[in-house]
C-alpha cells in the first residue's frame, strides 16, 4: 500500500503511476539515448529509480548514479565507476580494463576492483581513458545495459563556474558524447541523462548544442488532474483519512501545479492538522494549510527554490533571476516581456545584451519550473511558490 513521503525519492509501493512515461521511455530507449528534463521536484529521480528497478523486465541491467556532488571530471568518472561496480558485468569489465591501455596505470593499484579504480581517480589521473574503457567494456560484454545519470546539468554548470570561457564544459561534453556515440560501439549500452535546469538551454547558450544532440529529449510534467485525484484518494485510503469530493477538488485547485511533491506536502500537512477524526477535513482546513505552508516557520520547503538559483546560475545571473521573479510575483496574471526587460536595465545597460540575457533567464526559469508563459505573459507556475516568493523574498 502507498504511504505518504515528502522529500526523498519514492520507490516500490510508494511510487505512484507514471505508467505512460515508463512505457515511452522503454520504447524510446530501443533506438536512442535519452535526456529526461523536468523542473525540480517533479519526480525525475523517483522515475529513474523505478526504471532501474524494473529494467530486468526489459532485458536490461541498469545502474543509477547522481553526479550532483561531483566537483570535477575525475569525480564524474568516479561516480561512473561506482555505478558500474554494482553491475553483474563488473568483473568482466575489470578484466577488459586490465588488458587495455590502462594496464600499466592499473598495476599501481593493489586490490583492483572497478570501485577501487574510481577511488584512485584524483586530479591529473587518466579519467578520460578510464571512462572510455569502462564504456567500451560494457559495450563489448554480452547483455544490454542502461546507465541512468542524474543531475547532469548541475555538474556541467559547476564546470562552467570553474571556467567561465566554457572551454572545459565543452571538452567534457564532447568527451561524454564520444563515449555514447563512438563509431565502434555495438549499441548494447544505453544512457538516460537527467536534470532540472534545462541542459538544452545551457548548451545552446554556450553553443554546445552539438554535444548533446544525439539525445532524444523526454519531458516529465505534473500529474494530470485525474491522476492527481486518484493519487490523493489513494493516499487518503492508505492513511485512513477520508476527504470529501469537494475537499479533494478544492485541494487540487489550490495546489494548481499538480506535481506529486506538492500533493504529498499538502496531504501530510492536512493530515497533521486534522488529527481529530470527529472533524473531517473541510475547505477551511485546506486553506489554512496553504497559508501555513508559506509562513516563515515552513520556509525551508520553498527557500530551496531561491538558494538553488545561486548554486546553479552563480552571479550575476542569480541576482538577475531574482529581480525578474520579484517582478512576476507581484501580479497573479503575470508580467509582460517589456516590463521584465526594464527590470534588467540597471544590471545590463546594452540593449542587445539585455534582450539576450532576458531570453536566457526566462528559458532557464521556465524549464526549471519557476515560470510559465501564457498569452505573452510570464507568471509563476505554482501558486504556492508565488505566494512564498511574494511574502518571503520579494521586497
Ligand atoms: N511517482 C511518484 N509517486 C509518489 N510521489 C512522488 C512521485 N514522484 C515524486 N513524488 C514526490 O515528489 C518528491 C520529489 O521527487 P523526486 O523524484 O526527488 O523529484 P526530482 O528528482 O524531480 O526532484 C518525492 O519526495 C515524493 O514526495
Ligand atoms: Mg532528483
Amino acid at each position: 500500500m502507498i504511504s505518504s513521503k515528502v522529500g526523498s525519492p519514492v520507490t516500490g509501493d510508494d511510487f505512484f503511476d507514471r505508467e505512460s512515461e515508463q512505457r515511452d521511455v522503454w520504447e524510446f530507449l530501443r533506438g536512442d539515448d535519452l535526456l529526461l528534463l523536468a523542473p525540480r521536484r517533479v519526480g525525475k529521480t523517483s522515475l529513474m529509480l523505478r526504471l532501474r528497478d524494473t529494467a530486468h523486465k526489459h532485458q536490461l541491467e541498469a545502474a543509477y548514479i547522481s553526479v550532483a556532488g561531483a566537483e570535477d571530471e575525475p569525480a564524474f568518472v568516479r561516480k561512473l565507476c561506482e555505478g558500474v561496480s554494482g553491475l553483474d558485468a563488473s568483473s568482466d569489465v575489470l578484466r577488459h580494463l586490465k588488458k587495455g591501455k590502462l594496464a600499466r596505470w592499473l598495476k599501481r593499484i593493489k586490490k583492483v576492483s572497478v570501485a577501487q579504480i574510481g577511488l584512485e581517480l584524483g586530479p591529473g589521473s587518466p579519467w578520460e581513458d578510464v571512462g572510455a574503457q569502462l564504456v567500451e567494456a560494457l559495450d563489448r560484454e554480452g547483455g544490454r545495459r542502461l546507465i541512468l545519470v542524474d543531475e547532469v546539468p548541475v555538474f556541467v554548470l559547476s564546470l562552467l563556474r570553474q571556467d567561465s570561457s566554457g572551454a572545459r564544459a565543452r571538452k567534457f561534453l564532447t568527451w561524454f558524447r564520444e563515449l555514447r556515440q563512438h563509431p565502434d560501439r555495438q549499441g548494447r549500452l544505453r544512457w538516460l541523462l537527467a536534470g532540472s535546469i534545462g541542459l538544452d538551454t545551457v548548451a545552446a547558450r554556450l553553443h554546445l548544442g552539438d554535444t548533446i544532440n544525439d539525445l532524444y529529449v523526454v519531458r516529465l510534467g505534473p500529474f494530470d488532474r485525474e491522476t492527481a485525484r486518484t493519487f490523493l484518494v489513494s493516499l487518503g485510503l492508505a492513511h485512513d483519512f477520508s476527504m470529501s469530493a469537494g475537499v479533494v477538488e478544492h485541494f487540487l485547485d489550490r495546489v494548481g501545479w499538480l506535481i506529486p511533491y506538492h500533493l504529498q506536502l499538502l496531504f501530510r500537512e492536512l493530515r497533521s492538522r486534522c488529527t481529530d477524526q470527529s472533524s473531517p477535513p473541510d475547505i477551511e482546513a485546506v486553506d489554512a494549510v496553504f497559508e501555513d505552508l508559506v509562513s516563515p516557520s515552513k520556509r525551508a520547503y520553498f527557500d530551496y527554490w531561491r538558494q538553488r538559483l545561486h548554486e546553479e546560475l552563480g552571479q550575476p545571473d542569480a541576482e538577475r533571476a531574482i529581480t525578474l521573479l520579484n517582478a512576476v510575483a507581484k501580479d497573479p496574471e503575470g508580467t509582460s516581456r517589456e516590463v521584465l526587460e526594464q527590470q534588467l536595465s540597471e544590471s545590463i545597460s546594452d540593449a542587445d545584451e539585455r534582450v539576450d540575457g532576458l531570453r536566457y533567464l526566462l528559458d532557464v526559469l521556465e524549464s526549471d519550473g519557476y515560470l510559465v508563459e501564457t498569452g505573452k505573459r510570464h507568471r509563476f507556475r505554482s501558486p504556492l511558490l508565488r505566494e512564498f516568493w511574494l511574502r518571503r523574498v520579494a521586497p
